[in-house]
């Protein structure tokens, strides 16, 4: 949450980190600004509303200068207005600072320098940063950031500038992601590697408490004692075009477009000596009696869903959690439990402080993630990467759909190590998933259909959404989705529940989305269905339920052939892109849900 880049080269700065901020816009819309160095101080301009607003005050009050910051605003502290967004910069206009995170201790610090005679512009915790650092700054800035890093609770990733040192960018972290870019035409600082990719592919990746002063020409390292460090850089597999709209109105729906291949590449890598098959054979799943999965949002979904084809495919008692409640339980979680972790940015907190949990309690952690050096895949035990690419829609869809297959082999491997399939029935699994980018296809070749159906369904109040077994894990994220993007109220139950409850919420313009994919337990959910049709509801069905009709209450989706425990990776396909066009039909700004961030870096 929150976006920070910054920029020191030979280039004008403004165009560059007004490019970056728009790639970093998912962390966060509510205000955005930039600072600029710009002989003998800051330009800073700065504006609440979307990017745009920003973009229309820059183009009225035009900005030059080769060195700046910039900050896509989520607010936590201080409402979203122009004064409270970033850059901040101390009453002496001497240090400006862009700050990613929640400073916890930003009382007592703000209360100690109005002691001083400080005096505050903004409400948010983040201006005590830069008012520190001025109180501090004694001539170094190096020294300075090492202070006030020392004084700071909680969490952040900054960019700093110093007019004093008009050539020279600082940036620190500490529970929140910063890289740093290299190139030929200066050198960048970004909470994510799509901010920079239109320039460099050549990446640091920034621990806790480093701190890189970056200049037009060089970077250097120190740790929090000003001792210097070696680091290298990585070079990022992830191109430009994969974070462009790609002549789609939505990120939303080019993601939805890649699963096809999304899937090809994750299991690619998960097979045939590909690196996460290297991983996942390093694993001694045998050590362990118990695996608990846990995670936040779409993320927690895909473990529920991986909960089911574990205890099926392994016989190992399989919990799946929600990372935030996890954290907080004093778990029971010890040496015999395998954690695993899973999530797209490797960066949401209550994931992080989940895995460090289970750490401290003896337990091993595999993490199942999809940006390369965040958070979660450096201090996992074992981390295998979903294939995804970048993914910049609020709302996940290729991320996840990534994550349920690379789940569903590393239960169809583990399963093998336990004895509990054959070498044979492996390969038959493995088979099977290997259809699945075609099948994934085929379901996309439907895209009309269901775009018609979703554009009558805007109507509706409420949108249920039902399943048995694995089938109502997958109704869990159909309704996600469907809420945090059209938002129209939308819960999912386990078709066997209804009648203990929910059924009196059926009546007239109710929706219910029916998945019956399971042919055990087609009989109980065609009931459900009936019982839900006789109270006034309609149903939209997705599965393949030979002994259903489409009549004027039910309409069908039918998917392609495809065995239980895999059948999520099709059903999905589906409410991704019923959500997207009731959506769209709605006129909604779907990439960007209000309230709503991608990678949730605060608790
Ligand atoms: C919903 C969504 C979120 C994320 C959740 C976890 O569409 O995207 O619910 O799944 O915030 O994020 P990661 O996977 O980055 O840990």
């Amino acid at each position: 949450m929150c976006g920070i880049i910054g920029y020191v080269g030979s280039e004008s700065a403004v165009p560059i980190i007004i490019e970056g901020l728009k790639k970093l816009e998912y962390r966060g819309y509510d205000s955005a600004g930039i600072a600029v160095y710009n002989t003998p101080g800051f330009k800073v301009v700065k504006q609440k509303g979307r990017l745009a607003a920003l973009e229309s005050a820059l183009n009225g009050c035009p900005v030059y200068g080769t060195m700046g910051i910039g900050h896509t605003r989520w607010a936590t502290h201080g409402e979203p207005s122009d004064i409270n967004s970033h850059p901040h910069v101390g009453s002496k206009n001497k240090i400006a600072v862009v700050h990613n995170g929640i400073i916890e201790n930003y009382r007592q610090i703000k209360e100690y320098l109005e002691r001083k005679g400080i005096t505050f512009a903004s409400q948010t915790d983040s201006e005590v940063i830069a008012q520190l650092a001025e109180y501090y700054y004694n001539g170094d800035i190096l020294d300075t950031v090492i202070r006030v890093s020392n004084a700071l609770e909680g969490s952040y990733a900054l960019g700093i500038m110093c007019v004093n040192e008009p050539d020279t960018l600082i940036a620190v972290k500490k529970d929140n992601p910063l890289i740093i870019g290299v190139s030929g035409s200066g050198n960048f600082i970004a909470s994510d590697v799509p901010a920079v990719l239109k320039h460099t592919n050549k990446i640091y990746y920034l621990n806790d408490k480093e701190i890189a002063v970056i200049q037009k020409d060089s970077v250097r390292f120190f740790n929090i004692g000003k001792e210097p460090l070696q680091k290298s850089t990585e070079t990022v597999s992830w191109t430009v075009d994969s974070a462009e709209k790609g002549g789609y109105p939505h990120f939303m729906l080019k993601e939805i477009m890649e699963q096809p291949k999304v899937l090809r590449d994750t299991l690619r890598s998960s097979v045939d000596g590909g690196d996460n098959e290297k991983v996942l054979d390093s694993v001694d799943i045998t050590r362990f009696n118990r695996v608990v999965i846990t995670a936040c949002g779409s993320a927690y979904n895909a473990g529920v869903v991986a909960k089911y084809v574990f205890e099926r495919l392994c016989r190992i008692l399989t919990e799946t959690e929600l990372a935030s409640e996890f954290r907080y339980k004093n778990a029971i979680v010890d040496e015999k439990t395998l954690v695993i972790l899973i999530s797209q940015s490797g960066e949401t907190a209550d994931t992080i402080a989940a895995m460090r949990e289970a750490k401290a309690k003896g337990a091993a952690t595999l993490s199942v993630v999809n940006v390369v050096g965040s958070t979660v895949a450096k201090e996992s035990d074992y981390c295998v990467y979903t294939a995804a690419g970048p993914e910049i829609a609020v709302a996940t869809t290729k991320a996840f759909s990534a994550q349920l297959i690379l789940l569903y082999t590393l239960a169809i491997r583990f399963s093998v190590k336990l004895g509990k399939i054959t070498r044979l029935e492996e390969t038959a699994l493995l088979s099977e998933l290997s259809l699945l980018p075609e099948k994934a296809a085929d379901i996309l070749k439907q895209v009309d259909s269901i775009q018609k159906y979703a554009s009558e369904c805007v109507g509706y109040k409420s949108i249920f959404f039902i399943g048995r077994n694995i089938d109502y894990s997958i109704a869990l994220e159909g309704s996600l989705k469907l809420k945090e993007i059209s938002y129209i109220h939308s819960e999912a139950y386990a078709g066997g529940e209804l009648k203990h409850g929910t059924i009196s919420l059926i009546e007239d313009n109710t929706l219910v989305v029916a998945i019956s994919t399971n042919k055990r337990l087609a009989g109980k959910i065609m009931s459900n269905v009936e019982q839900v049709i006789s109270r006034g509801a309609k149903v939209l069905l997705i599965g393949n339920c030979s002994e259903a009709e489409e009549n004027e209450k039910v309409s069908i989706v039918t998917l392609p052939e495809c065995g239980e425990l895999f059948s999520p990776s099709l059903s999905v396909i589906v409410l991704q892109l019923f959500s997207y066009y009731v959506a769209a039909n709605k006129g909604l700004e779907i990439d960007k849900p209000r309230n709503l961030a991608k990678s949730v870096t605060v608790e």
